[in-house]
C-alpha cells in the first residue's frame, strides 16, 4: 500500500514540477509539495462516488472493437475483444494547471471507478500481459479517463430458421452493477460514432451489416439501472454455402434426371443412377447437419432445400419403378389382346357380332366382302375406351369374361408407358425450377 502511495505522489510531484518549473527531477522538494498532495488525498474517499449527495455522476463510454473471434451457432454467443473507455468528472481530483497525468494502472485501486459490467457475458477476463491492461488518466479539471481491454464471450440469441440466408442481431450491453440511475448515468460519448472498429472487422462467415448505439435503462427488482447498448447486425456470407451445399445438391437432382433419357429396358443403369443419387443426397444432408446444432429442432432454410432435392431425386427413382411396372403390365395386356384377337379371328367373329349389337345386324347380313372391315371395326371398339359399358358387355364381354377383367385393368394403367419418361423429362425440370423460384423468393425477400 505504501508503494502505491509513493507512486501516486511521484506522479503528482512530476505534474507540479512540470507545471511550475519544468523538468527538474533533481530538485524535488518534498516539504514543499507534500502538503499539496496530502491536501488532495486527504478528503478523497475512494468508496464514495463523485458528486456524492449532489447528483448523479455522468459516465461517458466509448468502445473500440479489436476483434470478434468466434461466432458460435451451437452456443449462441460470440467472443469479442474490446477496449472500453469510460470517462467521468471527479471534482475532488481537480488540480491547478491545464495538463493531464497518466497514472500507473495499479493506482486504480486508489480511486473511485464505476462498477460497469456486461450483463450478457458468459465468460470474460481482463488481459494481464505484461501488466493489467488498464489506463488511467487524470485531467487538471478533474476528468478521469479509465480504459480497459476486455475479452468477453457474450450471449446472442440467434434465429436460425433462415440459415444460411440469415441475419443475426447481436448486442453488447453495458450496465452499472450497483449504482442505480439516481447515482450514475451512462451516455455514449459520441453517439453512433462511439464505437469504432466494427466497420473494418473481418469475420470468417459474416460481415457486419450495420450498427448503432442506444441508451436505455435496465429494470430489476432492486430498481432502475443505467444501460448502454450497442446493436450490430451480422449478415452471413451465403456464397460458401452455395458452393458447398446448394450447387452439389442441385447437380445431383439434375443427375437423377439423366435416367429419363435412358431406355427403360436397361434396368441396371437406371436403378443405379436412382439409388446412387439417393445415397449421395443422404450423405450431403448428413454433412450439412453436422456443422450445426441438431439438438434444436427448428427447420432451417438449408434443410428445406435439401429436403426438396431429396424429394425430387427420390421421385425420379419412383418414376422409373412406376414406368417399368406399367410397361410390363402393358406388355402383358397387349399379349392377351393379341391372343384374344387370334382366337376371335379363328372363330370367324360372326356369332360374336350377331349377339352383340342388334343395330349392326343389318350390316352383318351383307355379303361376306365386308367381313374384313367389320373385324377391324370390332377390334377398334374393343381396344378404345369410348364405348359405353353396356355395349362393351354385349360386344366383347359375352365371349370372354377374362378379357373384361383385363380391360378394366388396362383402364387403370397408362395408355402408353413410354410416354411417362417423355412427360417426366419436361415435368421434373419444370417443377424443380418452379420450386426453386418460390424457395429463393421466400428466403431472400421475406
Ligand atoms: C524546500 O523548499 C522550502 C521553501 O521553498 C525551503 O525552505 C526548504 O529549505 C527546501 N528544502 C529542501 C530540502 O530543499
Ligand atoms: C496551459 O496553460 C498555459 C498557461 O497557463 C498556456 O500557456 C498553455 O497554452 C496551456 N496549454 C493548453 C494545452 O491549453
Ligand atoms: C477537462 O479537460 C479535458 C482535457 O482538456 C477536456 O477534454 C474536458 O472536456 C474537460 N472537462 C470539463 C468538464 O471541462
Ligand atoms: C444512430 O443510428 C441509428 C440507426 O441508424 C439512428 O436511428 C439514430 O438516429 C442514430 N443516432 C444518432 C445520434 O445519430
Amino acid at each position: 500500500m505504501m508503494l502505491f502511495y509513493l507512486l501516486f505522489w511521484t506522479c503528482f510531484l512530476l505534474l507540479f514540477t512540470n507545471g511550475e518549473k519544468g523538468f527538474h527531477y533533481g530538485e524535488w522538494n518534498d516539504s514543499q509539495l507534500q502538503p499539496t498532495i496530502q491536501k488532495l488525498m486527504k478528503g478523497y474517499n475512494r468508496y464514495l462516488r463523485p458528486n456524492f449527495n449532489v447528483g448523479p455522476v455522468e459516465i461517458g463510454m466509448s468502445l473500440d472493437i479489436a476483434s470478434i473471434d468466434a461466432i458460435s451457432e451451437i452456443n449462441m454467443d460470440y467472443t469479442a475483444t474490446i477496449f472500453l473507455r469510460q470517462r467521468w468528472r471527479d471534482s475532488r481530483l481537480v488540480f491547478p494547471g491545464n495538463e493531464s497525468v497518466s497514472l500507473d494502472g495499479r493506482l486504480v485501486s486508489l480511486l473511485w471507478v464505476p462498477d460497469t459490467f456486461i450483463p450478457d457475458s458468459k465468460r470474460s477476463f481482463l488481459h494481464d500481459v505484461t501488466v493489467e491492461n488498464r489506463l488511467i488518466r487524470i485531467f487538471s479539471n478533474g476528468t478521469v479517463l479509465y480504459a480497459l481491454r476486455i475479452t468477453a464471450t457474450i450471449a446472442c440469441n440467434m434465429d436460425l430458421t433462415k440459415y444460411p440466408m440469415d441475419r443475426q442481431e447481436c448486442t453488447l450491453q453495458l450496465e452499472s452493477w450497483g449504482y442505480n440511475i439516481q447515482d450514475v448515468q451512462f451516455y455514449w460519448t459520441r453517439g453512433n460514432d462511439s464505437v469504432k472498429g466494427l466497420g473494418t472487422l473481418r469475420l470468417a462467415q459474416y460481415s457486419v451489416e450495420s450498427y448503432h448505439t442506444t441508451v436505455s435503462q435496465a429494470v430489476y427488482e432492486t430498481g432502475l439501472y443505467p444501460k448502454l447498448v450497442l446493436h450490430f447486425a451480422l449478415r452471413r456470407n451465403v456464397l460458401f454455402f452455395i458452393l458447398e451445399t446448394y450447387v452439389p445438391s442441385t447437380l445431383l437432382v439434375v443427375l437423377s434426371w439423366v435416367s429419363f433419357w435412358i431406355s427403360q429396358s436397361s434396368v441396371p443403369a437406371r436403378t443405379c443412377i436412382g439409388v446412387t443419387t439417393v445415397l449421395t443426397m443422404t450423405t450431403l444432408m448428413m454433412g450439412a447437419r453436422t456443422s450445426l446444432p441438431n439438438a434444436n429442432c427448428f427447420i432451417k432454410a438449408i434443410d428445406v432445400y435439401l429436403g426438396i432435392c431429396f424429394t425430387f431425386i427420390f421421385g425420379a427413382l419412383l418414376e422409373y419403378a412406376c414406368a417399368h411396372f406399367c410397361t410390363m403390365q402393358h406388355q402383358t395386356i397387349i399379349d392377351v389382346q393379341r391372343e384374344l384377337l387370334r382366337e376371335f379371328e379363328e372363330s370367324n367373329g360372326t356369332s360374336y357380332l350377331v349377339t352383340s349389337t342388334p343395330k349392326k345386324i343389318k350390316p352383318q347380313t351383307q355379303p361376306k366382302d365386308t367381313t374384313e372391315q367389320e373385324t377391324t371395326d370390332q377390334t377398334v371398339m374393343c381396344e378404345g375406351d369410348e364405348p359405353e359399358p353396356e355395349r362393351k358387355e354385349k360386344g366383347c364381354g359375352l365371349s370372354s369374361v377374362k378379357q373384361m377383367s383385363r380391360k378394366a385393368a388396362s383402364v387403370m394403367t397408362v395408355e402408353n408407358p413410354h410416354n411417362i419418361d417423355s412427360h417426366a423429362r419436361i415435368l421434373f425440370p419444370m417443377a424443380f425450377l418452379l420450386v426453386n423460384v418460390f424457395y429463393w423468393l421466400y428466403y431472400l425477400l421475406f
